[in-house]
């Protein structure tokens, strides 16, 4: 089915990164039209959207009144999505202003809508803005919260437009999952955590293991997709940061350990898709260690990292919070995959394990997964072979399910 976007632009320097966006609608088959605001075409002038959209393109309400497009263009949409949206646009809309076609699109549009803000981080904090943004969520609107990076000059901070490919993945997720883009994790704070940590012999190398990042990536984007504050704690990934999704970088277990220890304290939900490293060298050489003349090898002692799960579980910040892991395993003589799942969902005191039978290498860098969900008041939902999307969404239809209850 062809879905009819509609592309609001406002006056913002990242009105070019919009430009990319719109490619990736179209060439997915989406009906675009593009309406800028009459500032957004000082960055990038008309000819440009309608070439990209291959329609024509209006700022105000006064070209091609017959057909009436401030009323039609919103009522025909199945999503609007405003990126850019500066400043003054969330303004603008809070207020339900319609001082031009994008203004009035937005107050005629019946279906979900989505805005991209991207501004200097001064404007994006100011208490104005963030009162327009609360106003906005409570009406429904999906507003991702910005990007942290490289601002317009040589500044950085929170403000920047997430990466277009992101903005769209995150829009087409919706559409995929619920054209009604269903915000039932909304106001909620969760924690994932993704990847594979790395545990340093010296300064250029390490033990590591072969998590891709991929469920983790895809835990983050999901719940941002349905309204959660998300916090990405992830490992030596090296995947584009999903938008909307605040993505703590770190290395080592211990760091992982710290981040996740510190963000659970006021987390509705925390996931480990991670895959810590459970030893680490007891000594990390400062220098690079040499080979020996005589061809022999160093022996290297290991001690056993803290079980970040374990600890998160059984000392409980919030004994309402809903902890999940996943267990990959093989099986082997002193149980299957299932009964090795529920002895260490039994041993980590976690809510939920999500159980992955890694035989063969299976899923490691893989699009797909499939999995058992196991829930320690017994409860076991199968989840047959398909994306990690699919499965992130079963993951957080579970939690749901929990804190409804
Ligand atoms: N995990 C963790 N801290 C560790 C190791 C693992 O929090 N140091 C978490 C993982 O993120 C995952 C879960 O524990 O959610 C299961 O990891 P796994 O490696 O399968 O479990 P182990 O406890 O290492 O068990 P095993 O003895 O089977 O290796």
């Amino acid at each position: 089915m062809t879905v009819r976007v509609v592309l609001g632009v406002s006056g913002g320097i990242a009105a070019y990164k919009a430009c990319e966006l719109l490619r990736r609608f179209t060439e997915s088959g989406h009906d675009v039209t593009v309406v800028p605001t009459a500032s957004a075409l000082k960055f990038i002038g008309a000819p440009t959207w309608s070439a990209l959209s291959g329609k024509p393109v209006a700022t105000d309400v006064w070209t091609d009144v017959h057909a009436v497009p401030h009323v039609h263009i919103g009522q025909q949409a199945d999503v609007v999505v405003v990126a850019p949206a500066t400043a003054d646009l969330l303004a603008r809309a809070a207020h339900g202003l319609a001082d031009d076609l994008l203004t009035n699109t937005l107050l005629t549009a019946r279906c979900p809508v989505v805005f991209a803000p991207a501004m200097h981080t001064e404007m994006w904090e100011h208490p104005a803005t963030q009162a327009n943004v609360a106003t906005l969520r409570d009406r429904g609107a999906i507003v991702i919260e910005p990007a942290v990076g490289r601002l317009t000059g040589a500044d950085t901070g929170k403000g920047r437009l997430p990466e277009p490919a992101e903005i769209y993945e995150l829009v087409r997720g919706l559409l995929d999952r619920d054209p009604d883009m269903t915000q039932d994790l909304a106001g909620r704070k969760v924690v994932v955590s993704a990847g594979g940590t790395r545990e340093y012999l010296d300064p250029v190398r390490f033990l590591g293991n072969r998590s891709s990042g991929l469920q983790g990536y895809a835990l983050a984007r999901a719940a941002a997709s349905r309204g959660a504050h998300v916090t990405l704690v992830s490992a030596n990934v090296t995947l584009p940061d999903p938008a909307g999704v605040n993505v703590v970088r770190v290395e080592t277990t211990e760091q992982l350990r710290e981040a996740v220890v510190g963000a659970t304290a006021t987390a509705d939900a925390v996931v480990m898709a991670a895959a810590p490293a459970d030893f680490r060298p007891t000594a990390v050489s400062e220098a690079k260690i040499k080979k020996a003349d005589d061809g022999s090898a160093p022996a290297i002692e290991l001690a056993q990292n803290p079980d970040i799960l374990a600890e998160i579980s059984h000392d409980r910040v919030r004994e309402d919070a809903v902890i999940v892991g996943f267990a990959a395993e093989t099986g082997d003589a002193t149980g299957s995959v299932l009964d090795l799942g529920r002895a260490k969902l039994a041993r980590k005191g976690c809510d939920l394990l999500v159980v992955n039978d890694v035989s063969g290498g299976a899923v490691f860098g893989s699009a797909d997964n499939e999995a058992v969900v196991l829930a320690a008041d017994g409860g076991a939902v199968e989840v047959p072979r398909g994306s990690k999307t699919a499965l992130a969404h079963v993951i957080w239809d579970e939690v749901a399910r929990r804190f409804a209850g």
